[in-house]
């Protein structure tokens, strides 16, 4: 699929067309959740939007819907509305008859000597429950007010997160690998007024200083105007000496402190209505300021159970790992909500896949008996290039694997079928957003053949359609590349951006509604923002994002985010971002800089600008590589041709720049950075 033929500016990460299947083995189908394939009949379009009651009828209600899906104030759509439910209650409380000695949560310490700690539903539900009394009695939250999260990959962040649901409180949590700067900024946007962190974690073999971050945080939301009255701090080991002192007086309080203080304290789970908020989740956009999408309560939980139950495939027995960041959608989906609401045993890992060595996942696996695993193919290439021979080394038995967040090359999803799953176990390619709160689209696990390369088709009541830019419907097998798009709402979909309706509707409504005054949902299909080929089997091959968005390992990050960060260093006059494939991490940002009249090009600039972004924004961000040009290439209008620099680093064609301001510039640049 080349560029042109789709006709915008974007960058494509996958220029494979793969055709060969792969087929679920018996052992899975005799076992699997969902074997009906009549499962789609039942989720046709014209039983919208009544069919997803299925989804709703496996939480517990505390009172039931009167509307399934209110769409009187389109697109901003109400699901089960009249619902009233509590996701705490949910995930903990409800499995105590049954499970309370079963193990919730499975958490692996980054240190091979620290215990694994298994803690039970019943240990669950005290901790939820002492750290709820501490957010309401000492800190007066109440349902409704936003709290940020601030927390690594420990248990006491989704204890935290369940104590606040508990309440009704909205968390917004924000990765830790974020800076203290991009963490204030969301405290900022979301108007919390409430820190919660964690003094310290580890991660490949050094542990960090996290509170120094947290600090970062309050100072930058308090310089954008955000008041900080409290900074809550967990301590990594309870009750001992802690990176986190000094301690501001009257600001910063240990939490584990506070929590036992409340020994055994009982919180009533808050009824709430299922249309309110469980959490907001920050995420990138075309713009600077990232996007707090907003996910509801009933809506949200029923999704990501529905899809934990059939998509995930599981069951009460077994054990399952997703490795990704809670700080992310994946993890709030995936590890917590959904796994939890279906009382399943769920792992929680601390540190990196290949620390202190390659072999790392798959004695964790091993020792713990996972039998589903989940991660990104940034994980299996990296865990590919550092032990390709490793997992025939361990005793595991996976029967179910999933890839998320990006293309996955057919080769690298050859040997992760072959060598991690050993031939054995289904694999899903699930295609989803932080938007959309689960998957759209996958194969189900025990019905539909697996393809390499392709995601699979619209899941069980998700109908997607791809667009061209004047809105005619491409058809399956065309072979055209358009905007990929989904016909109906559906229960996960984020409820709105956080204080911006107007974001909201522009950026996923803009281009296709049919009519702004609609009420009726077959006029709003949503634009996920990604370009794709509609295959003629139904499947969906994504090719990637068609606005300014870099997907680096999985995670979004905006192009105008990174430049927005290099142009807060002195000296700098323009930046431009553009993405270049990885062999890693699908995608790395490359910066290019001119600099203000007098500042002269050095290497100790570069590197300013590398710790600058990653102070700005994260190490996440990082360019790759940082090129100090003489001046941007330009349009007679001003603005930088941001195509052109990437047809530079990518060594492609650069087109015709003959009608540009200043084409002689391109040459230049090329010889610079290609040499
Ligand atoms: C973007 C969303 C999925 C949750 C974690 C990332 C890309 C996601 C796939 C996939 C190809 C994928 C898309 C999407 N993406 N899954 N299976 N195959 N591309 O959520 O940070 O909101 O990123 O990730 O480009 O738009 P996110």
């Amino acid at each position: 699929m080349s560029k042109q033929e789709h006709g915008s500016s974007t960058h494509y990460a996958v220029h494979w067309q793969e055709e060969q299947y792969y087929y679920p083995g018996p052992e899975f189908i005799g076992q699997a959740n969902c074997t009906d394939p009549e499962i789609y009949q039942r989720f046709s379009l014209d039983k919208f939007p009544e069919c997803y009651k299925e989804f709703a009828e496996l939480l517990h209600w505390d009172r039931y819907w009167h509307t399934t899906l209110d769409t009187s104030d389109a697109p901003f759509w109400k699901w089960f509305a009249g619902g009233r439910l509590n996701a705490s209650y949910n995930c903990v409380d409800r499995h105590l008859q049954k499970h309370k000695n079963k193990t919730a949560i499975h958490f692996v310490p980054e240190l091979e000597d620290e215990p694994i700690e298994h803690m039970t539903y019943q240990e669950l539900y005290r901790r939820v429950n002492e750290t709820a009394a501490v957010l309401q009695e000492f800190c007066g939250l109440k349902a409704g007010d936003r709290v940020t999260l601030y927390l690594p990959m420990t248990p006491e962040l989704p204890v935290t997160m369940l104590a606040c649901a508990r309440l009704g409180i909205i968390h917004c949590q924000v990765f830790a690998g974020f800076s203290g700067k991009a963490c204030g900024d969301r405290m900022w946007d979301s108007e919390s007024d409430i820190l919660i962190t964690m003094d310290a974690y580890y991660r490949g073999g050094r542990l960090l200083n996290h509170k120094a971050n947290a600090d970062q945080a309050v100072q930058a939301a308090e310089s954008a105007g955000q008041k900080v009255s409290r900074v809550l701090v967990w301590r990594r080991f309870p009750g001992r000496y802690s990176s986190a002192e000094p301690m501001v007086e009257n600001r910063d309080y240990f939490l584990d402190e506070l929590v036992k203080q409340n020994k055994n304290a009982t919180i009533q789970p808050v009824s709430m209505p299922a249309e309110d908020i469980l959490f907001l989740m920050y995420t990138s956009g075309s713009t600077g300021r990232p996007k707090g999408c907003q996910h509801s309560i009933g809506g949200y939980l029923s999704y990501v159970t529905w899809m934990s139950k059939y998509v995930q495939d599981i069951h009460p027995e077994d054990v399952y790992w997703c490795m990704a960041d809670i700080g992310w959608i994946t993890g709030h989906s995936f590890i917590v909500y959904g796994p939890l609401s279906l009382g399943a045993s769920t792992v929680i890992y601390e540190g990196v896949p290949t620390y202190p060595d390659a072999g790392r996942c798959w004695r964790i696996a091993q020792e713990l008996d996972v039998n589903i695993f989940h991660t990104s193919p940034t994980a299996v290439r990296a865990l590919r290039k550092v032990g390709g021979d490793e997992p025939a080394r361990y005793n595991y038995h996976f029967k179910h694997m999933t890839s998320v967040g990006e293309p996955i090359e057919p080769d690298v999803w050859r040997w992760y079928y072959e060598v991690v799953g050993k031939g054995r176990a289904v694999i899903v390619d699930t295609w989803w957003q932080t938007e959309t709160g689960g998957f759209l689209c996958s194969t189900m696990p025990a019905i539909d053949p697996m393809k390499p390369g392709s995601a699979g088709p619209g899941l069980p009541g998700i109908h997607p359609v791809v667009y061209d830019d004047e809105g005619n419907e491409l058809k399956p097998g065309e072979g055209k590349a358009g905007n990929l798009c989904i016909r109906n709402p559906w229960p996960g979909a984020f409820q709105s951006i956080w204080k911006d309706r107007e974001r909201y509707i522009k950026s996923y409504y803009g281009k296709y509604n049919r009519d702004p005054q609609s009420k009726d949902w077959r006029d709003w299909p949503y634009m996920a923002g990604d370009a794709a080929v509609l295959e003629s089997d139904g499947y969906v091959r994504i090719l990637g994002r068609i606005d300014d968005v870099i997907n680096v390992s999985g995670h979004r990050l905006g192009t105008k985010e990174i430049e927005s960060a290099a142009l807060s260093a002195e000296g700098v006059a323009e930046a431009a971002v553009v993405a270049m494939p990885d062999e890693i991490k699908g995608m790395v940002p490359d910066l290019y800089v001119s600099l203000k009249p007098g500042i002269d090009p050095s290497h100790e600039l570069e590197k300013k600008l590398i710790s600058t972004v990653a102070d700005v924004l994260g190490k996440i961000a990082r360019p790759a590589h940082v090129y100090i040009v003489p001046d941007m290439p330009k349009t007679r209008s001003g603005k930088i041709m941001r195509r052109v620099l990437a047809s530079i680093s990518n060594r492609r064609d650069i087109g015709d720049v003959s009608t540009l301001a200043n084409p002689e510039i391109v040459e230049e640049i090329r010889q610079q950075v290609q040499g």
